[in-house]
């Protein structure tokens, strides 16, 4: 058994034009260089000029003092604006900043705590399908995406009728397959209205999906909210404080559809690999086990729990540190700036590759090791050195929803199997949009007393 757990294969050399194109297209990650690991600041050229950034107080410049001078990067949201164009995830300047003061208490934890039963009841049928595989290995990412995509469509539209839970999954699994494929056009930022090949055939579905969702919106606008109230129901009631407005039929279905496409894979990710990490490591697995038994007793986790489930919420910190399920954003920047002492022309992307930041050698000790002790509140985190949700005013708006929830599944699922790695079968870490295990997470789980 190797001492740290699988990684990134980062580059150490400089790369010949071709093979960056071909890498790019399978998985950008392994673009990344292993000196972003050990320097505050990275700059090269690929046909354009790039920079990646890694120094935390400058990351905090970025997404604090110059948020309107650095908007997110063309790149993400070239690929999500057909399916999400009118969405907090996407719009900036003004249209962001009411958008995101209407949907903030959507997610706060009142509401959260409200929806969290919901959670409970998908990790439960989750434990009961894994027992009917009877000890068989199972693809553990698949179980996470299905059950965090039984929650995702609960809590947002909970009144199933009318909304085909499972062709809108298809529909948006095909399109992030399809077109979240980091493109080489948006890799060199080429013009959006250069046709993206894969975009074509995946807008049709996306259409389909849109159709579907406006339908359940009327429907619900007529029959009123439901009880407990959904996310549809919080956002419909929803408003900007500042300026009363609140959104038009567009902009609901592109936020529920943002949440749903942000919400259940991220999430899904991040349990993925801290039950591969379980496996891989028997010793915490055992700690998470005697934890869960003795807040929860036999049944499942609930709201009630959570409070108390800290070395779990530890083991989930770690994870999201070790592969994090957005690995790298970017920023755009609107005028000339000078960051870390280099130069930034207007237009110019900065990259800020999480993943490197999150292994960085000046950082963090052992920084590839797996040890959930460095979140037990005795080391102090530098706050813009572990960013999983990102920071400052454009933070992750479902982040809290996100650990709720994968404490409740990775307490439950610890508190009813043992799981164990199968010789052979490792999950590597690749990036399509979010930062998947491919190859799966193939685990085998004894049930437990
Ligand atoms: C472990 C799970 C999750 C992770 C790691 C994660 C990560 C992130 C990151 C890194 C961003 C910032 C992207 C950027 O600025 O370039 C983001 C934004 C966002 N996330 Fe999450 N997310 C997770 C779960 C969720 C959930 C559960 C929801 C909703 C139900 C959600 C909805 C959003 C939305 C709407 C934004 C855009 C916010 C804005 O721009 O104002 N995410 N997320």
């Amino acid at each position: 058994m190797p001492d740290i757990p699988v990684k990134v294969n980062l580059v150490k050399k400089r790369l010949p034009l071709i093979k960056v194109l071909m890498d790019a297209r399978q998985n950008v990650l392994t673009l990344l260089p292993e000196i972003a690991t050990r320097q505050p600041i990275v700059a090269g050229r690929t046909i354009a000029p790039w920079f990646m950034l890694m120094d935390p107080q400058t990351i905090r410049s970025l997404f604090i003092e110059k948020l309107d001078i650095y908007p997110k990067s063309d790149v993400t949201k070239n690929l999500l604006r057909p399916a999400i164009g009118k969405s907090i995830f996407i719009v900036e300047g003004e249209e962001w900043r009411w958008q995101r003061r209407a949907a903030a208490p959507v997610f706060n934890l009142r509401n959260v705590k409200n929806l969290s039963p919901l959670m409970t009841d998908a990790a439960q049928r989750c434990v009961e399908r894994i027992k009917e595989c009877n000890t068989r290995a199972i693809d553990m990412n698949e179980e996470m995406v299905r059950t965090t995509f039984e929650i995702i469509a609960d809590v947002t539209f909970s009144d199933e009728n009318g909304f085909d839970r499972a062709a809108v999954h298809k529909a948006l699994n095909d399109y992030m397959e399809h077109a979240g494929k980091i493109s080489l056009f948006d890799f060199f930022n080429l013009p959006e209205w250069v046709p993206r090949p894969n975009r074509i055939i995946s807008r049709s579905a996306m259409l389909a999906v849109h159709a579907m969702a406006d339908n359940v919106i009327t429907a619900r606008q007529k029959s009123g909210a439901s009880a407990p109230p959904d996310l549809l129901d919080l956002l419909l009631d929803g408003e900007d404080p500042e300026t009363k407005r609140s959104m038009n039929k567009v902009e609901l279905r592109d936020n529920l559809l943002a949440f749903i496409t942000a919400g259940h894979e991220t999430t899904a990710l991040a349990l993925s690999w801290a039950l591969y990490l379980l496996a891989f490591d028997p010793k915490v697995q055992a700690k998470v086990q005697a934890e869960v038994r003795a807040v929860i007793g036999t049944g499942p986790a609930t709201r009630d729990h959570i409070d108390e489930l800290v070395y779990t919420r530890q083991v989930i910190d770690e994870t999201l540190r070790l592969y994090p399920p957005a690995p790298i954003v970017s920023r755009t920047a609107q005028q000339d700036d000078e960051i870390c002492g280099r130069k930034i022309k207007k237009g110019q992307t900065v990259v800020i590759p999480i993943y490197c930041l999150h292994r960085h050698k000046l950082l963090w000790d052992n920084p590839d090791a797996f040890d959930p002790d460095r979140f037990n509140g005795k080391t102090k985190i530098d706050r813009f050195s572990y960013i999983p949700f990102i920071d400052g005013p454009r933070i992750c708006i479902g982040a809290s929803f996100a650990l709720h929830e994968a404490v409740i599944i990775l307490a439950t699922l610890a508190n009813n199997f043992t799981f164990h790695a199968i010789e052979g079968k490792v999950p590597r870490p690749e990036m399509v949009l979010t930062m998947r295990p491919a190859g799966g997470v193939w685990l085998k789980a004894e049930p437990r007393d």
